[in-house]
C-alpha cells in the first residue's frame, strides 16, 4: 500500500472554472471535486471542453477565471509535481526514434527519479519485454501503456488520463479498466475521460458530465443512470392480447414489440414491475418474464445532454428509447455506428 494512503487530501478541486478562446466560452464556469480511493468518470461529447478542463488543472491552459487546485495548490506550485499527479494527455507525445525505456529515462533523469522506477513501470504495465523498441513502432495499445507508465513514473497520489483507453481493443480497455480500478483502490485519485460511455459505467464509480463546457451531472454512476431513466416495464407472456386488454381497462398505455430473439413483448411506460406483476395476478395471467428496462448509460447521456451536444451521434436514434442501435444504412455485417457507443463528431 502507497505511503499516501490515509491522508486526508488528495482532492482535485475545480472552482468557477471557465475558459475562452478568442470570445468563446469552452469551459463555462464548472464546479466540481475529484475525490481519493474511487474512479471518476469525465464524460462529455466531442468538444465539450474535457481535454480543456485537464489542461487547465494541469496548468497547461490558463484558466480565463476561477481556478483548478490539487489538495488546494496549483500544479505548478508543487516541488515535484510528477510525484504528486500522474497525467496522460497525448499518449503520441513520445519521439518516434527513441525506444520506451529511453523514452522514460530521461523523464525519469530530469524529475530525480531512478533507472530501477524506470524498470517497475516498464513491469507494471507490461511492457518489459519490449523496452528496447522504438516508440514510433509501437502499436496504439503499447503506446497508451507507455503513457500510462510515464504517468506512473513519481508514483503519483492523484491520475489524471484523457482518453486512455481511445482505440484500443477489448483486451486493452480491460487491461486499463483494471489498472485504474486498482489504482483508485490504493487510495489514488483519478479523474479518466472516455467516449466509450458503456466503458465508463464499467469502470468509474462517480461521474462528472459536461455538456458545451458546462456542468451536466455530478454523480455516482448508478444515480446518473437512475435519474435519466424512465420506469419502464416488459412483458412477455403466452397470454399478451388479454394482458394488452386489462392494461387497456386500466387506461395504461403500452407498446407491442418483439424481443431480441423475436419474441412479442409488452413494452409499459412509466409503470414499474410491481405494478405490472399486480395486474397480471389480478386477470389470472401468467407471466414468462416481467422486468424492468432501465436506461444504458448512452441513453441516460443523451437524455441528459441532450441540449448541449455540440457535435450530433452520426447514427440516428442512438440514446433514443425504441430506435436500433444500428443504423438503416450500415452494409450487411458491418459493425454499427454506435457499436463502440461512441459519439462521433459530425463532420
Ligand atoms: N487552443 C485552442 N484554441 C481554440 N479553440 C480551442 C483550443 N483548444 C480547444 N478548443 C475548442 O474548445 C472546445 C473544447 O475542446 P476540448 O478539446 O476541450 O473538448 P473535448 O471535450 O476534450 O473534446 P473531444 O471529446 O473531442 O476530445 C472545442 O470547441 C475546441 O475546438
Ligand atoms: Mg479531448
Amino acid at each position: 500500500m502507497p505511503a499516501f494512503y490515509g491522508k486526508l487530501v488528495r482532492m482535485i478541486k475545480v472552482n468557477s472554472l471557465s475558459k475562452a478562446y478568442g470570445g468563446t466560452t469552452v469551459v463555462d464556469n464548472l464546479d466540481f471535486e475529484v475525490k481519493p480511493g474511487i474512479v471518476t468518470g469525465f464524460l462529455g461529447p466531442n468538444g465539450a471542453g474535457k481535454s480543456t478542463t485537464m489542461r487547465m488543472i494541469v496548468g497547461l491552459d490558463t484558466p480565463t477565471s476561477g481556478s483548478a487546485l490539487i489538495d488546494g495548490k496549483r500544479y505548478a506550485d508543487f516541488d515535484r509535481p510528477l510525484t504528486k499527479v500522474g497525467t496522460l494527455l497525448d499518449a503520441k507525445w513520445v519521439h518516434p526514434n527513441r525506444s520506451a525505456v529511453n523514452h522514460l529515462r530521461w523523464i525519469a533523469a530530469a524529475n530525480g527519479f531512478s533507472r530501477k522506477r524506470v524498470d517497475e513501470v516498464l513491469d507494471i504495465v507490461g511492457l518489459s519485454n519490449v523496452a528496447g523498441r522504438k516508440a514510433g513502432k509501437f502499436s496504439l495499445g503499447m503506446g497508451q501503456r507507455l503513457g500510462l507508465a510515464a504517468a506512473l513514473l513519481g508514483d503519483p497520489e492523484v491520475l489524471i488520463l484523457d482518453e486512455p483507453v481511445n482505440g484500443l481493443d477489448p483486451e486493452g480497455i480491460r487491461w486499463v479498466r483494471d489498472f485504474v480500478r486498482q489504482l483508485a483502490h490504493e487510495g489514488r485519485t483519478v479523474l479518466i475521460s472516455s467516449h466509450l460511455l458503456s466503458e465508463m459505467a464499467q469502470t468509474a464509480d462517480h461521474l462528472v458530465v459536461i455538456g458545451k463546457g458546462k456542468l451536466v451531472a455530478d454523480q455516482s454512476v448508478h444515480e446518473f443512470i437512475k435519474s435519466s431513466s424512465e420506469t419502464t416495464t416488459i412483458v412477455r407472456s403466452e397470454h399478451l392480447a388479454e394482458m394488452e386488454n386489462a392494461l387497456r381497462e386500466e387506461a395504461v398505455n403500452f407498446e407491442r414489440t418483439k424481443d431480441v430473439e423475436g419474441r412479442d413483448i409488452l413494452v409499459v411506460p412509466d409503470h414499474d414491475t410491481d405494478w405490472v406483476g399486480g395486474l397480471a395476478y389480478t386477470y389470472g395471467l401468467r407471466l414468462n418474464e416481467l422486468s424492468q428496462k432501465s436506461a444504458s448509460l448512452e441513453e441516460a447521456f443523451m437524455q441528459q445532454t441532450g441540449h448541449s451536444v455540440e457535435y450530433q451521434a452520426k447514427t440516428a436514434g442512438v440514446g433514443e428509447p425504441g430506435m436500433p442501435a444500428t443504423p438503416s444504412t450500415a452494409a450487411p455485417g458491418a459493425p454499427a455506428a454506435g457499436a463502440e457507443n461512441r459519439i462521433e463528431k459530425g463532420e
